[in-house]
């Protein structure tokens, strides 16, 4: 699909900001660029659809090189987000998003029922269709920059660390939906970020840039088992490698424990003490008779509540934090630690509980993995 043949970029003033970069991206791929600060992301990326012209080298897109095109005609068939969002002020979420289907000349209808549609992909409703920028919070700007990429069906899309100015929550949600759109929508992406979580959790190769050159490419895995040399240890981060050094241990579910405590809404509050009693937790998770999860109780918000209410269903909490039993545990352990949550239900895809994993159980892979290191290491000494 695309091809970077021995491409270079020297500026004026000679310094090489990319220096004979080969690399071969197949259809459907999610490739992630990443590396520190004046790599040459960016350069590498405006390259390939010709906001820069590389001084040496080739760049073909399904076989024909992108040299001999029209650059116009080139750009709107790459969707492309810039490193700063980058909406019009001035025009509307349904102008800004349908800029490319207009150059094109799709008819107007045909442009409004497209926004509506790339709008519905990312849950927001058509109110927003003629609202401004600035009337939107900085998520949802975000999500526009990325619809706007996705309007006229381009195969290719270019994002320049298109989450980069999100707060860690928001970006962590947008991160999530475009995964599950991009499984949906299969283009080929080439993905700007300099976070080693963004990229592990969104990349299927990951290219990891050093001073204008190629230092590694791999699968996630591949990079987090066997990196290159200390530049991409140090860039991984010493905590991933520890996660990653367990390799029969994936995902959620295998960690889990499948016999969580759990209680009815219509029962009475003075039987969920008694449950909580006789299985010695403190929490019970509250599910209904398809055993979907609902929220759950604790003793504190039973003792607070006992004079008021008399049935669980009444007092129970909605605020859980849960994951999908086939999450990888690379992408969550860090996270659940973080939370500082005691425990995390595990649902299917229709919220139903099939499991719990504790801060304890968790605490343990990791432990294990590094006291297995720290015996290795007395091994050697
Ligand atoms: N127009 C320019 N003229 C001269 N040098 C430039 C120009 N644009 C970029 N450079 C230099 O080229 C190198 C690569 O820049 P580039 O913008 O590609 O980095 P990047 O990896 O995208 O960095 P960041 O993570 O900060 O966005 C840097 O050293 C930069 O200073
Ligand atoms: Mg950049």
């Amino acid at each position: 699909m695309l091809t970077l043949e021995n491409v270079s970029k020297t500026y004026k003033g000679g310094k090489k900001a990319v220096n004979n970069v080969n690399l071969k991206i197949a259809k459907g791929e999610f490739i992630c660029f990443i590396g520190p600060s004046g790599c040459g992301k960016t350069t590498t990326m405006k390259m390939i659809n010709r906001l820069i012209e590389p001084s040496a080298g080739k760049i073909f897109i399904d076989g024909e090189n992108i040299m001999e095109q029209d650059p116009v005609e080139l750009r709107r068939k790459i969707g492309y987000v810039i490193q700063q969002i980058g909406l019009f002020p001035h025009m509307t979420i349904q102008q800004n998003i349908s800029l490319v289907p207009k150059l094109l000349k799709w008819p107007e209808q045909q442009r409004k029922e497209r926004a509506r549609e790339l709008l519905k992909l990312v849950d927001m409703g058509p109110e927003y269709l003629d609202r401004y920028p600035h009337e939107l919070s900085g998520g949802q700007q975000q999500r526009i920059g990325v619809l706007r990429a996705l309007a006229a069906e381009p195969p290719l899309i270019l994002m320049d660390e298109p989450f980069g100015a999100l707060d860690p929550i928001t970006r962590d949600s947008l991160q999530e939906e475009f995964k599950k759109l991009q499984k949906t929508l299969h283009k080929t992406i080439v993905f700007v970020t300099h976070d080693m979580d963004e990229a592990i959790k969104l990349a299927d190769r990951i290219v990891i840039l050093k001073a204008g050159e190629i230092v590694q490419v791999g699968t996630p895995d591949d990079i987090l088992r066997n990196p290159a040399d200390e530049f991409v240890e140090e860039f991984i981060g010493k905590e991933r490698l520890i996660q990653s050094s367990s390799p029969d241990v994936e995902r959620v579910d295998q960690i889990m424990n499948t016999q969580p405590v759990t209680i009815t809404a219509d029962k009475t509050l003075s039987e969920a003490i008694q449950v909580m009693r006789q299985e010695r937790v403190d929490s019970l998770l509250v599910v209904d008779d398809g055993h979907v999860l609902q929220g759950y109780v604790d003793v504190e918000i039973i003792d607070q509540c006992r004079k008021k209410a008399n049935l669980v269903g009444e007092v129970l909490h909605e605020d859980l934090y849960t994951v999908l039993g086939g999450t990888l545990l690379r992408d969550t352990v860090r996270k659940i630690l973080k939370r500082g949550v005691k425990y995390v239900p595990v649902v299917d895809e229709n919220r139903r509980l099939i499991g719990i994993v504790t801060r304890a159980s968790l605490v343990d892979i990791v432990y294990d993995s590094l006291w297995g290191e720290e015996k290795q290491l007395a091994v050697l000494s």
